[in-house]
């Protein structure tokens, strides 16, 4: 046969007598290609379902006859791109289809990992023909699989909103998860999960290392099958491939496992270890000062450098300058980069100079690929922005993007970042990314479908640049709040503003979701005022810090209108997020229940060797709560054997609460009693009826055998 098929997809085998898997065969092209389980599909081959590509050729004709011709290892798989690609893979499979007539060659290349169960898969398509052909449409993967009854699991919202879990189920016909703007987006994250209901316990997972339109759709079919197509969007795609060019994909992550927390582990391993930059992996993020939802674009330098001194005395250890620092309002001066001169006197790196004094890393906004019509830039090169000719813009935050595909705005970008980063000695900068796409087009990206793609190659290479410049500089992405939070921009940051959306209780369902498929260590948190500035809901200092101790700690408020007793909490919050900040960033995150499905839900992170553990418990209190039963909450991921010392973290509201002893094994199986621990002092301050602890537990010595089990 002339094809490839997936005969099996699941648990890691031991033997290989892989007629076991031998389904049945059928003799006829058509019946073959739609019902057994192809891991490449074009028009032409016989199969109706999604195709993994779409060529329209020289002849007119969207018709391929591509055979399945080889396949090979390939160690330290490398292609020649700007597309991040997931690091130090182990080996290769490449696998190759050659149609004749066409002369086109499709290689499916599927990517192995040291100590991890993801596969990362791409493709290439290569010309071999003396004509030019248009690839309409391209997806990395396609996986066939067996039966109809799957939920899909999407994490999907909008901006403040973001990436709030959804569960489908499949039925009969396509269901698309896609973006169309130009980013990832706040609306449908690239990472999906599919559970398969009835047999036993099978989830597969996907996600897409690219930042740009993506679209995952799964296709329940009619002989008892689905197909899982995932890649770059389609939408307004047309890839003119000349003769002797190769198309290059991004890469698409896939997983299976039996469980859901084990997808969990695994994508956060391989974020951590496989996708953030290399100088980045295992490096703990910073303590955060942030000034924007204390100052807004309202601040004089003496205001900013009292607000240091206080973040210094508290423990912080990075100061950002967010937006206003080179304009008052967000109208203007996008694109240009120039300090505002009636803020900042004796200029930028002066004021840096004395964050740094302080014993304070030092940061700066950007929104570098934006550009506001009212600066120099767009005077000298107005070229420079993203627009047709002709035709009025959208504009989004009165602003218009710039085009990224042209090679010199991104030479300008990166020589003003550059230059700043150099002079200012930044230790960080904020990415940004505050509209999405409309007018796509470019003076100089002659195809008008290859933009997207060709932008996201400018933006890649620039950001490659920037960072092998500066490999120590920490780059937080952010887009709106988490409107881009996906690998590619990870591939080259340390973390991801997760939400504008700062309210505590809102922020856990963003959070949980995030987490489902990416880690702690990648997940932007900060401590915001209360009354919430987005919701108006308030909230104690200590639900907002545990619940932003989920993720990297920041804060975000203005130090100058706290209270004397909201001081100490912070001051003693910080000690203990340092404390215990490579087990909060980097342990092993395990869910206990869920805040979409029970009131009271925890969040527990446990290092290695299980000796110590973090579990954050929250409660969303709402009406018909008194005289309720309080049953015991009971942890997981301890281990049995090891008896640990119990204490709760010392918050201002709450009465000192003494510690305990307990092993391991009574913690995950009958629990703690909770109720009175949530109790707080100061109930008034809670409109937004949440109610936190945290746990640490420490051990105290190891059980040699299960014999001491209780
Ligand atoms: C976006 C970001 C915010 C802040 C503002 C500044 O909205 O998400 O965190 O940086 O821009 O304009």
């Amino acid at each position: 046969y002339d094809d490839l098929l997936t005969l099996y997809y699941g648990n890691r085998l031991i033997g290989n007598n892989f007629e076991l898997f031998e389904g049945q065969r059928y003799n006829d092209l058509s019946e073959r290609r739609m019902r057994e389980k192809q891991s490449f599909s074009f028009i032409g081959g016989g199969d109706v379902r999604e195709p993994s590509i779409i060529i329209k050729n020289f002849d007119g004709s969207f018709v391929n006859k591509f055979k399945y011709t080889k396949s090979y290892l390939e160690k330290k798989y490398m292609p020649n791109t700007f597309l991040p690609y997931a690091k130090d893979s182990l080996t290769s499979l490449v696998s190759e289809y050659y149609d004749e007539e066409s002369e086109i060659i499709y290689r499916r290349i599927y990517s192995v990992f040291k100590d991890s169960d993801i596969i990362a898969v791409n493709c290439e398509i290569e010309n071999f023909s003396n004509h030019a052909i248009h690839v309409l449409s391209a997806s990395s993967v396609t996986l066939d699989l067996e039966g109809t009854d799957y939920d899909l699991t999407t994490f999907s919202g909008a901006w403040g909103r973001e990436r709030w879990r959804t569960t489908n189920k499949i039925k009969n016909g396509i269901f698309i998860n896609d973006s169309k703007t130009g980013s990832s987006s706040p609306y449908r994250n690239p990472f999906i999960m599919l559970k398969r209901n009835g047999i036993g316990n099978s989830f597969y997972a996907f996600n897409l290392i690219y930042s740009g339109s993506h679209k995952e759709s799964v296709e329940q079919f009619s002989y008892n099958n689905t197909r899982v197509n995932v890649g770059i969007n389609d939408f307004c795609f047309d890839y003119i491939l000349s003769c002797g060019e190769t198309f290059i994909l991004p890469q698409a992550l896939m997983i299976y496992s039996e469980s859901e927390n084990d997808i969990t582990k695994q994508m956060h391993y391989f974020v951590n270890n496989n996708i953030i930059p290399c100088a980045k992996r295992g490096c703990p993020r910073p303590i955060v000062y942030n000034s924007w939802e204390s100052v807004y674009f309202n601040f004089t330098e003496d205001k900013l450098i009292g607000l240091a001194e206080k973040a210094k005395a508290l423990g912080i250890e990075l100061f950002v300058l967010d937006d206003g620092w080179f304009r008052d309002d967000d109208k203007s001066n996008l694109g240009d980069w120039n300090v505002c001169k009636s803020k900042f006197k004796n200029g930028l790196a002066d004021f840096a100079k004395r964050i740094h004094g302080l014993g304070l890393k030092f940061g700066l906004w950007f929104e570098p690929e934006s550009i506001s019509e009212k600066s120099e830039l767009y005077n000298s090169h107005p070229d420079y922005a993203m627009v047709v000719p002709r035709k009025t813009p959208i504009r989004i935050r009165n602003q218009l993007l710039l085009d990224l595909t042209n090679d010199s705005v991104t030479e300008y970008l990166y020589g003003i970042i550059s230059d700043i980063v150099e002079k200012v000695k930044l230790d960080y900068i904020k990415w940004d990314f505050n509209r999405y796409m409309t007018d796509r087009y470019s003076p100089v990206c002659c195809n008008n479908g290859e933009y997207e793609y060709r932008y996201y190659c400018g933006l890649y290479k620039l950001l490659k640049k920037i960072t092998d410049r500066f490999p120590n500089l920490i780059i937080e992405s952010c887009a709106s709040g988490g409107s881009r939070f996906d690998l590619g921009m990870l591939s080259f940051s340390s973390y991801i503003w997760c939400s504008d959306n700062t309210d505590a209780r809102e922020r856990i369902f963003i959070q949980e979701g995030t987490l489902c498929g990416y880690p702690q260590s990648v997940l932007s948190a900060h401590v915001s005022a209360s009354p919430n500035h987005q919701t108006g809901n308030k909230t104690s200092i200590e639900n907002r810090f545990n619940i932003a101790a989920v993720g990297c700690l920041g804060y975000e408020l203005d130090f100058d209108k706290c209270s004397e007793t909201e001081l100490d909490g912070i001051k003693r919050q910080i000690a203990f997020y340092k404390r215990y900040i490579e087990l909060l960033q980097f342990g092993e995150f395990l869910k206990i229940g869920s805040a979409y499905e029970d009131d009271l839900f925890g969040y527990m992170t446990v290092s290695d060797n299980k000796r110590t553990a973090i579990c954050v418990v929250i409660k969303l209190c709402d009406c018909g709560e008194l005289g309720i039963n309080d049953f015991p909450f009971r942890f997981a991921g301890l281990s049995p054997n090891i008896e640990y010392n119990v204490c709760i973290r010392n918050q201002v509201n709450k009465e000192k609460i003494s510690g305990f002893r307990a092993y391991g094994q009574d913690l995950c199986s009958y629990g703690v009693k909770i109720g009175k621990l949530l109790k707080e002092t100061d109930r008034e301050n809670n409109s937004n009826s949440i109610r936190s602890v945290i746990f640490v537990f420490e051990s105290i010595e190891c059980l040699p055998s299960d014999e001491k089990k209780r």
